[in-house]
Order: structure tokens, then sequence, then C-alpha cells
């Protein structure tokens, strides 16, 4: 659906337009790399530049992301710093034939921890990050919150860095099952934390920001996504 949508643009474009330096700005121009304010939320968009990614902060909590044979990216608007206790209402639409995911995206420092709540995802199961040992992470059951069922779970990726040797990176997550799978709802990050810290021994530390992401792995989609700032 995504790459008609696109191509089918490309295409009107083309026709339309005669070959001269003015016909780019006909392009939508998405929001640039980078993160901050926009209309009274905090915003993240970040890609390695594969492919075709038009990220756009829209009014209020509203940002839209079309992504074409992309290598990696990804966006959303939320708060800076987060909250344990915030109950986070979303919605839109979500499309993606690969592997993507729409969670509640945050993270912490001291420790370092990245968390994610995983409403909606495409091809690729994100279980499998923690299921059965990969990435030194394990399984810590499953919770019902919010009209569903969530399999949480940690992995600790090690990444090599320039200068220093390894850095571990922990990431918590919760997956809500294929079955109740959305793109609109309300999270209760406090009962996420809960489990997390009773069934995966997380330690808090302190928050940085907190986003609604949609984030996309080689391939194809695309998202239109409103974030409203109740609690
Ligand atoms: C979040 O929602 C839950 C369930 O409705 C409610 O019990 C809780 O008080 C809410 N938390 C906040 C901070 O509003």
């Amino acid at each position: 659906m995504a790459s008609l949508k696109y191509f089918a643009f490309c295409a009107a474009a083309a026709l339309a337009i005669p070959v001269t330096p003015e016909a780019p700005e006909l392009v939508p121009r998405g929001t640039a790399v980078g993160n901050g304010e926009h209309d009274g939320f905090f915003y993240n968009f970040w890609t390695d530049g594969g492919g075709h990614v038009t990220y756009q902060n829209k009014a209020n909590g509203a940002y839209s992301v079309d992504w074409q044979d992309c290598s990696s990216f990804f966006g959303g608007k939320g708060w800076n710093p987060g909250r344990m206790d915030r109950n986070i209402t979303f919605s839109g639409r979500f499309n993606a034939e690969s592997n993507a995911y729409l969670s509640v995206y945050g993270t912490t420092r001291n420790p370092k921890v990245e968390y994610y709540v995983i409403e909606d995802y495409g091809s690729y199961d994100p279980t499998l990050q923690f299921a059965g040992g990969i990435q030194n992470g394990r399984e810590g059951g499953t919770i019902q919150v919010d009209g569903g069922s969530y399999k949480i779970g940690y992995t600790r990726h090690t990444f090599m860095v320039p200068v220093g040797g390894d850095s571990v990176v922990t990431r918590v997550y919760s997956v809500r099952s294929a079955a109740d799978r959305r793109a609109s709802g309300t999270v209760n990050m406090q009962a996420h934390f809960d489990a997390w810290i009773e069934k995966l021994g997380l330690r808090v530390g302190t928050m940085e920001f907190q986003i609604v992401a949609t984030e996309g792995y080689k391939g194809s989609g695309e998202a239109e996504i409103t974030v409203s700032k109740r609690a």
C-alpha cells in the first residue's frame, strides 16, 4: 500500500513538473534529524540515511513517517523527561509489511536503560529479541494491562565503542501479543515499570525522554500517530 502511494506520487510529480532546479521544492520536506520541542511536545527523529524516510512533525502531538526501502530510522513525539506513572494515550495508523515497531520508548541513565512498550509491529516478532537467551536476554513472563497481554523480557547488548572498549546497553521490553496489537490506545506506564522492577530486576535511573516512537529497519511502511497530552 505504502509503496504504491509513494511511487504514484513520484510519477505524478515527474509528469507535471519540468526538470528544473526549482522542482525539489514541490517534494514534501520532512523534519530534519534532531530532537527538541515542537508545538508543546518533545520530538526525536534519527535516520542513518538509507533509503527514503520522511518524518514530519505535525500540530500538537501528531507526526507522520513514510519509509521506502529504509535502512534504519526512529522518530516520534512525547515528553522530556519521561515519567513512570504517565498514562500515554495515542491514536493513528501504523502500516508496515517489514520489520518495524510502534512503541512507547524511553531511556534512563544511571543505569543506562532503554525501555519499550511495543504496541504494534510489522514482520518481525520483537519477543525474539529476548526469547531463549538471545542477546544475553531473558523472558520475564506475561502481564495483563490496558485490555491486552504483554510478554516482558530484557536484553543486554554489547556495542563496541571507539574509545574505551565495550558499552553494554540494557533494553527492557513489554510486547503486546500479536492478537491484541493496536495503533490507538492508552499505555499505563506504571504497570509496565512495576512488572519490569518485580520480574526483571530493573533499577530505574534518571528519566530521560519518553516518546511514542515509530521505528523501522530495512523495509517500507507508513505511520501517522497523534499523542495526546493526558496525564
Ligand atoms: C493511570 O490509569 C490507571 C488506570 O486507569 C489509574 O489507576 C491511574 O491512577 C492513572 N495514573 C495517573 C497518573 O493518572
